[in-house]
């Protein structure tokens, strides 16, 4: 293999090539935004699901990153609740909002249905399915919801059909970390005329490595003759050229993914140091679903006695406050679900809108 070299963003964009969807989906978030600047809304990108790496250019194999885009779906059905308009992209088959909730593994929709019209008649077949069309004359079966789901399904379906009316949803797909990387350029270029009325969240699991096109084997790489040795390049740090020249004004948030709670708060400021950024959400894998932190630099008055958030040293001379929020892991089965993305929302609102109104000093 030749050697590995650093990637600046641009010299990345100048040598791996857009995906082909690349035009018209930038089109597409034009329009999206025309109209959202009408009403007037604020808009969010929100980023969700893992990136792949594909080994070859024919892919057959490829490494993925870790997310079942979950954080990402539901923080979008909370933005959309409390009025924005979304901005959503998405790993290609990973969690959207509103369908989330009959997801084929957790909850599979066609176990919530009831066919309440006798079967058609079949031949000798040994389970009443076929996908010729039954003969001579179809009987319309009458489908129901099992009656125990149907109110938690109407509460989805009416905030589904509600936002589609709306048109208050885009929804933009990804596959590999190429993929995300120009998509993320473009539409963060296309939000930047919103200027403060945008937020960026940026929940994706974005892979730290990938192998530029012109490493990659054409064809899928034969196996026979030992172990196989990739080195990968590094993936550019697009948090910087997104805080300081993709955006303009607007107010990013980023995630922070560990497995050693310890390193959640200095990772999360290294990260604010680094990019320059509004907020870092640290969460660990494995209690990322009842406990957050989120990492701010400090604002020019203290934060107030009684408001959770503890200031902390920065290295410099910068100073930081964390924010925990924190939900029952084991409520009881009488309490009413909870979701964290809920909290972390109603959170990131009151913060954005003290952005908007410049209670928050800009970045430099
Ligand atoms: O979808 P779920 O299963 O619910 O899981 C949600 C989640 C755990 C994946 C999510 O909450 C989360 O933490 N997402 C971020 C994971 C991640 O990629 O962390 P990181 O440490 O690799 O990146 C940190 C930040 O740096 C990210 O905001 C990323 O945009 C940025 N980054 C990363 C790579 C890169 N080349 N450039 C970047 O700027």
């Amino acid at each position: 293999m030749e050697e590995s070299q650093t990637f600046s963003a641009d010299s990345y964009f100048a040598t791996q090539l857009p995906p082909a969807s690349l035009d018209t989906d930038v089109k597409g978030v034009r329009a999206f935004l025309e109209k959202q600047r009408e009403h007037g809304r604020k808009v969010v990108l929100v980023t969700s699901g893992g990136t792949t790496v594909p080994l070859e250019l024919n892919v057959v194999r490829f490494l993925d990153n870790f997310s079942a885009g979950t954080r990402g779906a539901t923080s979008a059905e909370y933005f959309l609740k409390a009025g924005y308009s979304v901005i959503f992209m998405h790993r290609q088959f990973s969690l959207q909002p509103f369908s989330r909730h009959y997801s084929h593994s957790t909850n599979p929709f066609l176990d919530f249905l009831e066919i309440d019209s006798p079967p058609p008649p079949t031949s000798d077949a040994p389970y009443p399915y076929t996908h010729d069309p039954p003969s001579p004359a179809p009987i319309q079966p009458q489908i129901t919801v099992t009656p125990t789901e149907r109110v938690a399904l109407a509460s989805v379906l009416r905030a589904y059909k509600a936002v589609h009316e709306q048109g208050t949803l885009h929804t933009l797909t990804f596959v590999t970390v190429n993929d995300y990387l120009w998509l993320l350029r473009a539409v963060s270029q296309e939000m930047s005329v919103l200027k403060r009325n945008a937020m960026y969240y940026l929940a994706a699991a974005v892979s730290d490595f990938f192998l530029p096109r012109q490493k990659m084997s054409e064809h899928k790489i034969q196996s026979g003759k030992g172990s196989l040795h990739i080195e990968m390049d590094q993936v550019p740090k697009v948090l910087k050229p997104m805080v300081a020249e993709w955006t303009r004004d607007g107010y990013i948030v980023s995630f922070k993914l560990e497995t050693d709670q310890a390193l959640l708060i200095p990772k999360a400021k290294q990260a604010l140091e680094r990019y320059g950024h509004q907020v870092v959400i640290g969460n660990d894998l494995h209690h990322r679903k009842h406990r957050v932190v989120l990492v701010t630099p400090a604002p020019s008055s203290p934060p107030k006695v009684g408001d959770q958030a503890k200031q902390i040293d920065g290295p410099v001379a910068t100073k930081y406050v964390e924010s925990w929020i924190e939900i029952d892991p084991s409520p009881p089965p009488s309490a009413a679900p909870k979701e964290i993305e809920e909290d972390i929302i109603d959170e990131l609102l009151k913060r954005h809108q003290a952005w908007i109104e410049g209670e928050i000093i800009p970045r430099n």
